[in-house]
């Protein structure tokens, strides 16, 4: 039985987390650390309120105090850390939220728990949930990345993920923090944020609104489902090593205009009766994003020797899923693309640069 504290739970990743181990793990206590910034929502929560095991506590990760607090008042020994800025062109934007949330807030979780935890490391666990962009951008035909790939971040987004690594790694080496290391690839699935490609391109679809591919849309991701991800993190918090890093990915590394191709025929088959169809003829080539990665892939052969753990979707599987949750969840999906907040995003990210 767990005491948990997940942080940055109201989140994408965070959201699908805290559900599928409140399901499938026995959780004594979780409590969900989040600032509720543009991107988080308690909506991606909903049906949880009444689950007596789960608080929700509305923070910035950076109030040392405060979560020193929380992880001596709620016993906790397992820390997820998923609280982050993470979207690469608001990077480009606005890079000093991204080193004063991603390196600055990581720094002071990991003072809150060596002090709150005082040396007695036995049986707590710091989790960190980082990104395959601290590698750099591959060629094509170069080998995955694998966790002893040197870091070559190129976005303030990466650079203040890779920041953050640094940071745990070294406290694991001068305090012995018991920490636990995961670098996961793209990300699709329920309740993710529509300022990402995937959730961009099925809003987009249903409003009948262009959907931007940038540059020649030729660039490659390696896109896991976010339950697969969900699944190897609870893999790593029971049987991963402390100090040990692991590379998690979905194992399929389509362009960027497969997927586009991908999620409109899925948009076709669903929306035949749409006046979209076919939604392919939605595509724009848009003006590239500066210092745009070419190539993700991970090499994930570390964590299925270690833990057995590999993805159960693949990329057909899991777009279908994911589009079958966004036409279920409308009223969702609607809420965002109305919110102020968000139309200020695409007016300012897209409008100015078509
Ligand atoms: P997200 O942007 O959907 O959610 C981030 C959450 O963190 C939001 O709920 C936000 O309110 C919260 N947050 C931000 N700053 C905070 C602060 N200072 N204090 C407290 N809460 C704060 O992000 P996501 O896509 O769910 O990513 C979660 C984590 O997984 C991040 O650390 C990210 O780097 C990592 N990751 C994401 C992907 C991906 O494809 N999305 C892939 C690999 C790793
Ligand atoms: P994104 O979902 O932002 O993830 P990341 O940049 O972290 O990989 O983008 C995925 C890919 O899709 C990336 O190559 C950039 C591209 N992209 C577009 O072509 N158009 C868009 O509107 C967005 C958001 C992304």
């Amino acid at each position: 039985m767990r005491n948990m504290l997940v942080t940055g739970g109201a989140g994408f990743i965070g959201s699908n987390f805290i559900r599928h181990a409140l399901v499938y793990t026995h959780i004594n206590k979780l409590v969900n650390l989040d600032l509720l910034t543009y991107a988080g929502s308690l909506s991606n929560l909903a049906g949880l309120e009444t689950d007596p095991r789960y608080q929700f506590v509305q923070a910035d990760i950076r109030s040392r105090e405060l979560v020193q607090n929380l992880l001596l008042e709620h016993q906790i020994d397992t820390l997820v850390h998923f609280a982050a800025e993470t979207h690469v062109d608001r990077s480009i934007r606005q890079p000093e939220i991204f080193i004063e949330s991603n390196v600055l807030g990581t720094f002071q979780l990991l003072e809150a728990a060596r002090q709150a935890w005082d040396g007695s490391f036995s049986g707590k666990r710091f989790h960190h949930v980082s990104t395959d962009e601290v590698y750099g951008t591959l060629a094509a035909g170069e080998p995955s990345f694998s966790e002893t790939t040197p870091y070559n971040p190129r976005s303030p987004y990466s650079a203040s993920k890779a920041g953050s690594d640094h940071c745990v790694r070294a406290y694991f080496h001068t305090y012995g923090l018991p920490v636990t290391i995961s670098n996961c690839s793209n990300n699709y699935g329920p309740y993710q944020y529509p300022e990402k490609f995937i959730p961009v391109i099925i809003l987009n679809c249903l409003m009948g609104e262009i959907i931007p591919v940038y540059g020649d849309g030729r660039q490659i991701r390696d896109w896991i489902y976010v339950e697969d991800h969900c699944r190897g993190i609870l893999r790593i918090l029971e049987d991963g090593q402390p100090g040990e890093t692991y590379n998690l990915g979905g194992g399929n590394q389509p362009s960027n205009l497969e997927v586009l191709e991908q999620i409109c025929a899925i948009m076709d088959r669903k929306r035949p009766g749409s006046p979209h169809v076919p939604h392919h003829n939605l595509l724009r080539f848009v003006i590239d994003r500066p210092g745009h990665d070419r190539r993700y892939a991970m090499d994930c052969r570390k964590i299925n020797a270690a833990l057995g753990w590999q993805p159960e979707e693949n990329l057909a599987s899991g777009l279908e899923k994911t589009v079958d949750w966004y036409l279920d969840h409308m009223d969702w999906l609607l809420a965002v693309a109305r919110d102020e907040k968000y139309r200020t995003w695409i007016q300012t990210q897209y409008k100015e640069e078509s």
